[in-house]
Parts: C-alpha cells; structure tokens; sequence
C-alpha cells in the first residue's frame, strides 16, 4: 500500500504565479516539498497596482516554467503525483483561467484526481502546514481583496461572523502607500516607512468602531489619510507619522472588532481555550501580528499566523487544501469554471453597496 500522498498545488488567482508539491505522511503530517513562486511586482510596479492582462500573460509564459521547477525541486514526477489541485476563485478571471485550465489539463491527460480550490479556502487552512490547528477555531482572514472573520467549523465548512463593508485591510494599506508615494505593494513598505513614525501624531476616524458587530469599514479611514496628506507634502517626518498613525488606527480597529468575534465565536462553539488563525497578504505584518497575539493572550485563544513565506498568495496553501479535500472524498469535475466572487460562506448576507444597514 502507497503510504504517502503526494500532490501538486497550481495558484495564478492575481499576480503570483506558483506551483508547489505538498506531501501528507503516514502520520498525517504535510512536508512542503516545493514551493516556487513566481512574483510579477516588477511588471506592475509602473502602474501602481495589478493590471489583469498583464498578469495573465505573464501567468501564461510562466506557468510551464513554475511546475517544471516544483517537480525538479521535490524530485516528484507527474506519473507520481496522487492528484492535482488548482486556485479555481476568486480572484481575476483571466489569471485564474492560467492555473485552473492547465491543473485539469494535466489532471485529465493523467487520469488524475482534481481539486479545484477556493484560495480563500488555501488562506484559511494554511497555518495547518506547520503545526496541527483543532477545529473549529476562530479566523481573520486579511488579504488584499477580502477582510473577513469566520468560525471554521471544518474543511469545507465556514460560518461567516464579518466582513468589511469596503475596502479590504490590505487594500487600505495599499491605497494608503499610494497616497504616500510608496512603491506598489502598499502594505510591506508602508510597514516599513512607519517604522520610525509617530503612531499616536494623527488622530484618524475608525468607521463603524460602535456598531455592525465585527463587520469593518476602512473607506473613510484612506478619505482621512487623503485629506492629511495634503498638508504635508514633502515632509518626509510628517509622512512617516502619518503612516504609523493610518497602521495604529487599523490596530485600534482589528482590536475591538476581534473582541467581538471572539465573543460571537465563544457563543457559538463555546468558551474552550480555542484557536485563532490570522492568516491573508496581512498577516505577514509584525505590528499586527504583535497585537493580535496580545489580544489573544487576555482572552484565551491560541494565536496561530502563517509563517511568513505562507502569508501572501502561494500554491503550498492550494496543494494543502486539496490534500485535506480529497480525503474527504471532495474532488471536482473538469467542467469545474473559474469564478472571481467566491464566498466561503454561501449563506453570509452580501455587505457592500447602497441601502446596507448596520445595528
Ligand atoms: O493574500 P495576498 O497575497 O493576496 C490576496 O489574496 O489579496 O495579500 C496581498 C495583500 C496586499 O494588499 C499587500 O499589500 C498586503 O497583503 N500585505 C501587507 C503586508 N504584506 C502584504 N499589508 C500590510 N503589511 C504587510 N507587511
Ligand atoms: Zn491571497
């Protein structure tokens, strides 16, 4: 009897283009064998954020490359790889096409099993790779595109507590760079610009701090970091406290609304020293990861963030994700279509847009 399972993970969802191979020993432990990612910051730098034909053509000449190197580099062959699984949504439709068209291809030419992945779903279970985490636990889910707090119940199973009503955390940190005059990605150099900052010199709006549970609004937050900015132009010092201020605001914010998931959470599941999975392109962020672990210890959840090279988008996530689904027999057809809205939770209420009401 074959003791391990072997797969290969395809992720082109935005602007990384990666293949990784991820193995699940007898113990059920995952080894990442491999993990190449291939980033497009330099292609998109010019234009301040990710131009989506650009980054399918740049998917596209690097994709062959990308798995040709994971296979090398695990010493893995397709003939022995147990299955294939591949970002399927959301993300940019033309990008994700990539990665989804060619893990069926090989899938089908193969005779293989294929998964296709909600890399929400990639981000979610993610610290998973390193260390076992027990279901259900509590998630902050912070990435470029979503912001979201879930109870994951299990693989598969998500119970959507908030979300933001705007802008997603990275997204404001993104927006925010730009209005500073850092270099795209936003979120790694505004952390580091607001190193030597004064964090406490602005005081800026938290939006909807005192009502809507743990749903999060940023919008007005970038407007008022807008409206500062233009009184200090050129003043380096000045813009450096306006980014560790915009960075301390979004703390002040993931702070309280935590409290209130927990507390949601610890209603659902009940209170039992639970985990707490921060985990997207922000949870690479060491100021917040420093409060949430803080946060964590005065309410008796256990922290778990990604390690680093797991935060932003990878295909370690997706070969891991598809490991978990296949053995519970959830595999997919051919016929799978790539999708750019993908909730985790069919069921949670869509929070964006005119006529939204908060409590
Ligand atoms: O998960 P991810 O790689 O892609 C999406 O699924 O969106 O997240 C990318 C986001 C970007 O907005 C990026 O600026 C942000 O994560 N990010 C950070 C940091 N590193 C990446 N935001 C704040 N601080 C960081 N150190
Ligand atoms: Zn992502």
């Amino acid at each position: 009897m074959k003791k391990k399972l072997t797969f290969l993970g395809i992720e082109t969802s935005c602007d990384e283009t990666s293949a990784a191979i991820v193995q699940l020993d007898k113990n059920n432990n995952p080894k990442v064998l491999s993990n190449i990612i291939s980033s497009q910051i330099k292609k998109h730098e010019k234009f301040g954020g990710v131009v989506p034909e650009l980054a399918a053509r740049s998917h596209l000449e690097n994709i062959d490359f990308v798995i040709r190197e994971s296979l090398r580099k695990s010493k893995t062959d397709l003939i022995t790889v147990d299955g294939i699984a591949a970002t399927a949504g959301p993300g940019l439709i033309v990008s994700l096409h990539v990665g989804l068209n060619i893990g069926k291809s090989i899938a089908s030419s193969l005779n293989k099993p294929f998964v296709a992945i909600n890399h929400l779903e990639g981000h979610a279970l993610s610290p998973g790779l390193e260390k076992k985490i027990n279901f259900p636990y509590l998630l902050l889910l912070i990435s470029g595109g979503h912001s979201q707090f879930l109870i994951v119940e299990d693989v598969g199973t998500y119970h959507q507590l908030g979300t933001t009503i705007d802008d997603a955390v990275g997204e404001a940190f993104d927006k925010t760079a730009k209005i500073l005059g850092l270099k795209y990605p936003g979120g790694p150099n505004l952390e580091k610009f607001a190193e030597s900052g004064d964090d406490k010199y602005f005081k800026l709006p938290q939006p909807i701090i005192n009502r809507g549970g743990c749903n999060l609004s940023l919008a007005g937050l970038k407007t008022a970091v807008l409206r500062e900015s233009k009184n200090i132009k050129g003043k380096i010092k000045l813009k450096k406290n306006l980014a560790a201020s915009f960075q301390f605001t979004i703390n002040e914010i993931l702070k309280k609304k935590t409290l209130i998931a927990m507390k949601q959470f610890n209603e659902k599941v009940g209170e039992k020293n639970s985990d707490f999975v921060v985990a997207g392109g922000v949870a690479a962020n060491k100021v917040i990861r420093d409060n949430l672990k803080k946060i964590c210890r005065s309410n008796n959840f256990n922290p778990s963030f990604p390690d680093f090279q797991f935060c932003g988008d990878n295909a370690a996530m997706i070969a891991w994700a598809g490991i978990q689904r296949f053995k519970k027999n959830k595999t997919d057809s051919f016929e799978t279509p790539a999708r750019s809205r993908w909730p985790l939770d069919l069921t949670a209420p869509f929070m964006k847009g005119p006529g939204l009401k908060l409590l």
